[in-house]
């Protein structure tokens, strides 16, 4: 029989092939770039705050405790957001004129609070506890970077579930001190302890069952 096709697109129909799964291919990858991107996941990003509040300069510089301002952190799910009247502890003295803090004097005079933005933010089907990882030797640093050498406050890990598993599977090594959560920069070397030691003594656990973030 008469062949129906010329031999040549023999060969043009394997570049096609290998063509289309090339083209897919890169289509996945281009997916798996998008939903990693900082645009989906917000790592990295500087939001427009109401007030520029600078964490470099009030906790490095002016050496004020996470848990001033954030102080529901050691009991509660939530850090919490401090209100109006935390700064006005100082700066209805300190810097009082200052054009900066207009919004911070107009909230406390009008009470309405201040509205910032919420920098991290996961989505409602995951659920989240900051005291347990505050009981258990997880330090802020941990999961969010050096606060203390922010001007303006960024998200610094994907918070993607990933990243929650990649300690969850052994979070031995991010064990410290209960005393030093807050600490920055913080270096076992440096105060003589071992967090696989300090894992065990605070019964640190691995939990990957779906139903602890997923309830
Ligand atoms: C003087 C008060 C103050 C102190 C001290 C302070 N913070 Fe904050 N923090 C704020 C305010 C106000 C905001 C909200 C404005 C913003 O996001 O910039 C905030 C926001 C944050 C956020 C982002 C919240 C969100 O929207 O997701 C994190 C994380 C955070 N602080 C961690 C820390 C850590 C860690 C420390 C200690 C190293 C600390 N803060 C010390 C006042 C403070
Ligand atoms: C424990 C005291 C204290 C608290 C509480 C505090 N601040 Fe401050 N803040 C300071 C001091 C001191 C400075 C000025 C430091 C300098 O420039 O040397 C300052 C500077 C600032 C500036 C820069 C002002 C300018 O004109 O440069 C802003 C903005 C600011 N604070 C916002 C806030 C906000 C918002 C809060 C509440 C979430 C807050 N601060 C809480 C002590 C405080
Ligand atoms: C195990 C990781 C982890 C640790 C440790 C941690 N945080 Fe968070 N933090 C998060 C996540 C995740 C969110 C977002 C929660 C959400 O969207 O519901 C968050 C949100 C926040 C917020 C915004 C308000 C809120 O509660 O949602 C503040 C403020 C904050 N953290 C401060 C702190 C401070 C201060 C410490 C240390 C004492 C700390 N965090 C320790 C992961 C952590
Ligand atoms: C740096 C390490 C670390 C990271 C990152 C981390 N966790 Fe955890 N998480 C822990 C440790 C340690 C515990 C306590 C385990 C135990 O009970 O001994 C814990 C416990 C929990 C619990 C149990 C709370 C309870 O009451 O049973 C939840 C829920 C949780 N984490 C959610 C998350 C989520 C969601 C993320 C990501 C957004 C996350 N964690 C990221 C270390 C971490
Ligand atoms: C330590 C906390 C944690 C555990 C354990 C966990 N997840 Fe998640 N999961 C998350 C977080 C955080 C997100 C949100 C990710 C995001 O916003 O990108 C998520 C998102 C998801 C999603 C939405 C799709 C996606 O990937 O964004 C599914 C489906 C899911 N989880 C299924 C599971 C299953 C099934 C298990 C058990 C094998 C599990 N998760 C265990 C934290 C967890």
């Amino acid at each position: 029989m008469a062949q129906i096709f010329h031999r040549s697109t023999n060969a043009l129909s394997r570049i096609t092939i290998f063509g289309g799964v090339f083209f897919l291919a890169v289509l996945i990858w281009a997916a798996d770039q998008w939903t990693r991107s900082s645009y989906m996941t917000g790592q990295d990003v500087v939001l427009h705050q109401p007030v520029p509040f600078s964490h470099d300069h009030h906790t490095a510089q002016l050496g004020i405790d996470c848990r001033y301002c954030h102080t529901s952190v050691e009991e509660s799910a939530f850090a919490g957001i401090p209100p109006t009247a935390t700064c006005m502890n100082c700066h209805n003295l300190i810097w009082n004129e200052s054009p900066m803090l207009e919004p911070v004097r107009q909230s406390y005079a009008t009470n309405t609070p201040i509205q910032w933005q919420r920098v991290h933010d996961l989505p409602d089907f995951v659920y989240f506890n900051h005291s347990i990882h505050v009981a258990k030797g997880v330090g802020c640093e941990s999961c969010h970077g050096r606060v203390d050498e922010m001007p303006l406050i960024y998200q610094a890990e994907t918070l993607q579930m990933e990243w929650c598993l990649s300690c969850h599977r052994d979070p031995a090594p991010n064990t410290r001190p209960r005393d030093q959560v807050v600490t920055m920069g913080f270096d076992p070397k440096d105060h003589g302890v071992d967090p696989a030691q300090l894992a065990e003594e605070y019964n640190v656990q691995s939990l990957i069952y779906c139903s602890v973030c997923h309830r």
